[in-house]
């Protein structure tokens, strides 16, 4: 046992000896490249982080035993080391960092192995533009494109990252991009990720992006100045899991070609100036799990939908849209739905207790509608949601104490019903501390205000006592 032991520690010894040799001969050799790929990438980086960067000395072997951060390579079949990777911006701890004068190099285009560039944080001041041409250069090789939050990356989308037709995944978020969608993203075919989010792009989503990106997977242009209506060809999307196209100016009425998006799970369309209702076809899209379709003047009613269909859904925002009618049973039977929004709308009728039946049921907001009669709610329902439950500005809603228990709270805002022998009709309740004029405050305000208005009763009081105990003590002096 012993001598077994023994025999197998000496052999891990060995073999570790072995590793390290082997670890010390490839760090004490260089990984060769092309002389041309070893310039370029020197310039390259120049380009972003300044002339003085004295590459040649600091980095004689970047594939090598002198790793640039943020730049990686491969080795190819002839032998030599090419650049496959580079990352600039603060990612990591040492980072190299951009100048102030950081610009994009026309050598980046010599990268010929090039397959994912990211530039973050990095334009800042001086305002520079994605070069318009020699893309074409790395079109059989680049699949990933990333400049993200550069404030100072301006001007249009080139229309020639069009011809990057291996590109995957175009990250272009959160720099101050204007001018309009080139209609050449449509020819981007491999894309899986689209994602211009936070700019200032106008113009409409050009009809080829839907006619074109079947593989897309992730479409994100939201937080831009995008107009006109939603072209039917986004219908061709089919591959679609999340569409996000919120807080622009689209107008017009959503396409029905949207039901055969059936794999789309997220759905935000919400702070645009859509109009037109809710279409029956589009409770096609029954993969929904988010759908969010709030601040639109969309319209219609929401008793017709159908909206069993969203078997998956856990997130329904239907605030500020001009809806009209009741809330349907079919919304009452999503068991998943988590969070159900359908306030500062127009919605009438009975709030069916149903809803306080829903198994994964949060959040629920209903304030700001014209609902009326009896909010017949349990009272542990009210305790549940907290204030994650709102009703107020309903002035024809009026709630009723569960049996045999006063004690309770009721809803906020909402005033007691008055029943048969106190009185016909829905009154003030002047026991409710919470009168009407004290529930103009958003939903998530509810509880503090509660709080508040307490504290400042406190307050008062206090400082009438102090100045009392002042006023005595002045007497005295
Ligand atoms: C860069 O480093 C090389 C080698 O160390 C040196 O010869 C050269 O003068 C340096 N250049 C600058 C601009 O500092
Ligand atoms: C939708 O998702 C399913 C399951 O992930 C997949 O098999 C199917 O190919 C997808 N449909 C499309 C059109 O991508
Ligand atoms: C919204 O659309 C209507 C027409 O449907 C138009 O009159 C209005 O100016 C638009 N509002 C914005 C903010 O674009
Ligand atoms: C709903 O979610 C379940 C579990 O995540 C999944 O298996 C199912 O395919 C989804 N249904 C639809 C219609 O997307
Ligand atoms: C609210 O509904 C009542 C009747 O149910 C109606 O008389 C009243 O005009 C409605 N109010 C608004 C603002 O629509
Ligand atoms: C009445 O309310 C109190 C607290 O508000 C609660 O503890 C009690 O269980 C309730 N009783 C009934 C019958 O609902």
């Amino acid at each position: 046992m012993m001598k077994r032991a023994i025999a197998l520690q000496a052999i891990i010894l060995l073999l570790q000896l072995i590793c390290f040799e082997v670890q010390s001969q490839s760090d004490g050799s260089t990984a060769p490249m092309e002389e041309k790929e070893k310039e370029a990438l020197y310039s390259t980086i120049q380009g972003f982080v300044g002339k003085w960067w004295n590459v040649s000395g600091l980095y004689p072997d970047p594939c090598g035993w002198t790793p640039i951060q943020g730049v990686s390579c491969d080795l190819f079949d002839n032998g030599m080391w090419y650049v496959t990777t580079i990352i600039i911006g603060p990612i990591f701890d040492n980072s190299l960092k951009c100048s102030k004068q950081a610009e994009f190099s026309p050598y980046l285009f010599e990268l010929r192995n090039l397959r994912s560039l990211s530039i973050i944080d990095c334009f800042s001041s001086q305002p520079v533009t994605i070069p318009f041409h020699s893309w074409n250069k790395l079109s059989s090789t680049l699949e990933t494109m990333e400049f993200r939050s550069n404030k100072g990356l301006t001007g249009e989308i080139p229309p020639a990252l069009g011809q990057l037709v291996n590109l995957k995944s175009l990250v272009l978020g959160e720099n101050s991009l204007s001018g309009e969608l080139p209609w050449e993203l449509g020819n981007l075919v491999s894309l899986k990720r689209l994602t211009l989010s936070a700019n200032q792009l106008s113009g409409q989503v050009p009809s080829s992006i839907g006619a074109k990106l079947a593989e897309l997977l992730i479409m994100d242009i939201s937080s831009n100045s995008l107009c006109g209506p939603l072209h039917s060809s986004l219908g061709g999307l089919t591959s679609l899991l999340k569409l996000d196209l919120s807080n622009n100016l689209l107008s017009g009425s959503l396409p029905p070609e949207l039901w055969k998006l059936k794999n789309l799970t997220l759905l935000d369309l919400r702070n645009n100036n859509l109009t037109g209702g809710l279409d029956p076809s589009l409770a096609g899209m029954v993969s929904l799990e988010d759908m969010v379709l709030s601040k639109n003047p969309l319209g219609g009613s929401i008793k017709e939908f159908g909206w069993s269909s969203f078997k998956n859904l856990t997130h329904l925002d239907l605030s500020n849209m001009g809806l009209v009618g009741e809330i349907p049973d079919s919304i009452t039977e999503l068991k998943k739905l988590r969070f159900l929004a359908l306030d500062n709308n127009q919605l009438t009728g009975f709030v069916t207790t149903k809803l306080a039946a829903m198994p994964s049921l949060t959040a629920l907001y209903l304030n700001g509608n014209n609902f009326t009669g009896e909010l017949g709610f349990p009272e542990e329902f009210y305790r549940r949601m907290g204030r994650r439950f709102a009703s107020w500005k309903n002035p024809n809603l009026c709630y009723k104490i569960g049996a045999g228990n006063t004690t309770g709270q009721g809803p906020a805002g909402v005033d007691r019903c008055i029943n048969e022998e106190e009185g016909a009709v829905y009154g003030l309740d002047l026991e409710n501390n919470l009168g009407s004029e004290g529930t103009t405050q958003g939903s998530e305000y509810i509880g503090s205000f509660v709080f508040s208005a307490h504290s400042i009763t406190r307050f008062l009081w206090l400082t009438f006592l102090e100045v009392v105990v002042i006023h005595f003590l002045l007497s005295l002096m």
